[in-house]
């Protein structure tokens, strides 16, 4: 087989790139490890910046989430009981955000990929790199007992943190940046009304919580849990009952729970991989980098990825302009970095950390009253939050 862009991983990386580069007529083949079912079936992000619902819209993939997606204005802090709110479009100059839950938004890029007769290959086992600093690379993948080859003009390592692309690029050409958290988020789904129309954040001595939603029918709950917590360790009631406590009381007693449709643990990492090109290879979303979910940027960081990747190879294509994929590493990566302080920040402002000392909780606890005694620091968090510039 043969194709211009051959995309290694078919999450809403690899799948708003192949649909944002056939719309201009470059053709794309996308290689997924798994059956469509098991990707709708993984519950992650929730919170979509401005700038990603535009490419949901350029990508035509964005109606369904213009007429089901909430746009949040502000979210609420609450700090051990105390709630404050967050007024994100006062402090951003009018920006928000959308509340649209990635499970759907992966449906709506499926669904159009295959209105508009989009190669996607599920359960492409085995899928391998070769020839990345040459100008025939080209990716193989078996389906079966039969081992299939895709020539290329260019490989999207779309692929997450645990697939091949990254892996491809020399030891010593790579450069990896992490930090690993002591501690996971425990994410619960339900289909009962959310406690409150906004998202809170909450900070407690026994660790931190978030109140999400997918809709005004289906909530989505995290609490902090040590990294040694399995999901069997927690009964549904043991969740509702801890994190009730986390949040002030006039919260918890207006909580309405009920049976998790889903229940899972996250660990928290941060991580960055540089550079994020190598020869014809170009690393996008999470396959090069990971943030702590605190700060909602994970899927937006993968944004700005698509959105250089998309220009540059738009302008390869269509007007033999290199410039763009030449200054692509750079360019995603100085994004990335501000993605990772800011949700650096966020985890370090917001969890309980277990080997803390007394003067690192008196720093945290100054953090927070300077942030809702400062504009400027809430225009900072307001920024970060809804989005910097592509
Ligand atoms: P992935 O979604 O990981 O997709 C990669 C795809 O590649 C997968 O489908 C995988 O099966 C496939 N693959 C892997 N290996 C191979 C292989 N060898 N061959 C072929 N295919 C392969 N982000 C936000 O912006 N806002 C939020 O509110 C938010 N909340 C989050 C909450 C949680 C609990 C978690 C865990 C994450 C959250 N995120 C959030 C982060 C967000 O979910 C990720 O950043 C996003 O999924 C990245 O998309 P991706 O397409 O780059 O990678
Ligand atoms: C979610 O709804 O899953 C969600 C929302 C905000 C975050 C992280 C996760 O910061």
């Amino acid at each position: 087989m043969k194709t211009q862009v051959c995309i290694v991983g078919g999450g809403p990386s690899g799948l708003m790139l192949s649909q944002l580069l056939h719309l201009k007529g470059i053709d794309t083949i996308v290689l997924e490890k798994h059956s469509r079912e098991y990707v709708l079936s993984r519950i992650r992000a929730g919170v979509l910046e401005h700038g990603f619902a535009e490419l949901m819209r350029e990508a035509e993939c964005g109606e369904r989430m213009d007429r089901e997606g909430e746009i949040h204005e502000g979210f609420l802090v609450s700090d051990n009981g105390a709630m404050r709110r967050v007024d994100l479009h006062r402090y951003s100059g009018g920006s928000s955000v959308v509340v649209y839950g990635q499970t759907e938004l992966t449906r709506d890029l499926y669904d159009a990929r295959d209105r508009m007769n989009g190669k996607v290959v599920h359960n492409a086992e085995d899928v391998a790199l070769f020839d990345l600093n040459t100008d025939k690379p080209y990716v193989t993948y078996r389906d079966g007992d039969e081992v299939i080859r895709i020539d290329c003009d260019y490989v999207i390592g779309a692929d997450g943190f645990h697939g091949v692309s990254r892996k491809a690029i020399p030891k010593d050409v790579l450069r990896e940046y992490e930090r690993v958290y002591p501690f996971g988020w425990l994410g619960v789904l339900s289909r009962t009304k959310p406690v409150s129309p906004e998202l809170i954040y909450a900070r407690h001595e026994r660790g931190f919580a978030l109140c999400s939603l997918r809709s005004q029918v289906l909530s989505r709950y995290y609490i902090q849990v040590p990294l040694t917590d399995t999901v069997e360790d927690w009964s549904d009631d043991a969740f509702w009952a801890e994190l009730k406590s986390r949040l002030p009381d006039e919260v918890a007693a207006r909580m309405i729970t009920g049976p998790s449709i889903e229940k899972s643990i996250a660990p928290l990492r941060s991580f960055v991989a540089e550079p994020m090109r190598w020869g014809n290879l170009f690393l996008a979303g999470d396959a090069a980098h990971i943030v702590p979910p605190t700060g909602a940027r994970g899927l937006n960081s993968a944004a700005s990825d698509i959105y250089y990747l998309y220009h540059a190879m738009v302008d390869h294509y269509a007007k033999g302009d290199d410039t763009g994929l030449e200054n692509y590493s750079a360019k995603a990566l100085a994004r990335v970095w501000k993605a990772q302080r800011f949700s650096w920040w966020m985890t370090m402002l917001l969890h309980t950390f277990p080997d803390s000392i007394a003067y690192d909780c008196k720093l945290r606890q100054t953090d927070l009253d300077y942030l809702f005694s400062s504009e400027a620091a809430l225009a900072s968090l307001a920024e970060n939050y809804v989005g910097l510039p592509f």
